[in-house]
């Protein structure tokens, strides 16, 4: 039998080459190998002050950007059209320890984040117990690994104990301890700012779209910092990320020949850029073709999520039954 993997991921809008080496691509190959699930969270989205509308939006432009770059249709599913794991996070609550789920740090810095804070400086239950509804994402399919990166190190860990907790309280080893896996993907940097990672937030210079025009990644590219002003003999943080991006558009055998070029002291950085501009416009423009194509029938692959959400809800309602008939609730 095939082990299980699942992994979730938070709606928003646009999606970086950050995000697609750094886990997106990982889940497509992870499909060759597990039965796989792959959630988008809308209900861990409203922990945070959110746009009602844009909310929406932002959940079906995620599924069409992960169906765009190889995540099947019937490994995904919409959170919110699984409302068990809701009810399965309120059962959790109860093997969740209060003292524990206060040292999460992601909560910590949400909280803290000015930039993402309300105006009245509201912070909500919601937030503070986004790691149990994590938890019940996870057992609902008694996944046997999650790919996700370190930070979510800790989250994991309280999944482990409220697994336990509850093994504990049914007397049967009922769920499995899932398992972290942390598959060497590479960290992205932004190509205006080699010292700290691509991201959004930090503006539009600071990442590169999957889905970008092949102009805007050239002229990215060009301008990409290579050099720090560090003296050093290692290779400078943009070149680094040069190479990786480079190799991570599927380009190993020219990486391959510019590293021997760098070795021997003769890299042309323009060759490098040049190398890697190609490659990661002729992965965009494929990404570009493929959503093009799935946004011209969107009527029809929004309708299939609907139906691999449905299929996906028959095994998280019957994990759900037998919790409630272990735990003493009643099945209707
Ligand atoms: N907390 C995860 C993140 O911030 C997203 C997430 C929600 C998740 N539920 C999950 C990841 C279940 C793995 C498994 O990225």
């Amino acid at each position: 039998m095939k082990k299980t993997v699942l992994s979730c991921i938070q709606p928003t809008g646009e999606m970086h080459y950050g995000n697609y080496l750094g886990a997106v691509k990982n889940w497509v190959d992870l499909q060759e190998k597990y039965d796989c699930f792959y959630g988008v969270v809308d209900y861990h989205a409203i922990t945070m002050p959110y746009k009602t509308k844009k909310l929406r939006e932002d959940t079906w432009s995620l599924i069409f950007n992960l169906l765009a770059v190889g995540v099947k249709a019937e490994n995904l599913f919409i959170q919110s059209l699984v409302p068990e794991h809701a009810e399965l996070g309120w059962i959790f609550n109860n093997f969740a320890s209060y003292g524990r789920v206060q040292k999460m740090t992601q909560f910590k810095d949400k909280s803290r984040d000015s930039t993402t804070k309300s105006k009245d400086n509201f912070i909500s239950v919601g937030l503070f117990d986004y790691p149990v509804l994590q938890a019940a994402d996870i057992l609902i399919y008694k996944a046997d690994y999650v790919p996700v990166g370190k930070d979510q190190d800790q989250h994991l860990e309280l999944t482990r104990e409220i697994a336990s907790r509850f093994n504990n309280q049914v007397g049967k080893e009922y769920f499995v301890m899932p398992e972290t896996l942390h598959t060497e993907s590479p960290k992205i940097l932004s190509p205006a700012d080699p010292t700290r990672k691509m991201s959004k937030s930090a503006g539009e210079k600071h990442y590169i779209s999957v889905f970008a025009e092949e102009a805007r990644i050239r002229k990215q590219i060009r301008s990409a910092v290579t050099d720090t002003g560090e003296e050093s003999d290692d290779m400078s943080a943009g070149l680094v990320n040069l190479f990786t991006l480079l190799k991570g558009a599927g380009a190993d055998g020219v990486h391959d020949s510019l590293m021997k070029d760098y070795q021997n002291g003769d890299l042309k950085y323009v060759n490098l850029k040049d190398a890697t501009a190609d490659a990661l416009v002729a992965m965009s423009n494929g990404f570009r073709e493929k959503r093009a194509e799935l946004l011209a029938d969107k009527k029809e692959i929004k309708y299939k999520i609907k139906q691999s959400s449905r299929a996906i809800r028959e095994r998280a309602q019957q994990t759900l039954k037998e919790v409630k008939d272990l735990t003493g609730l009643m099945n209707v």
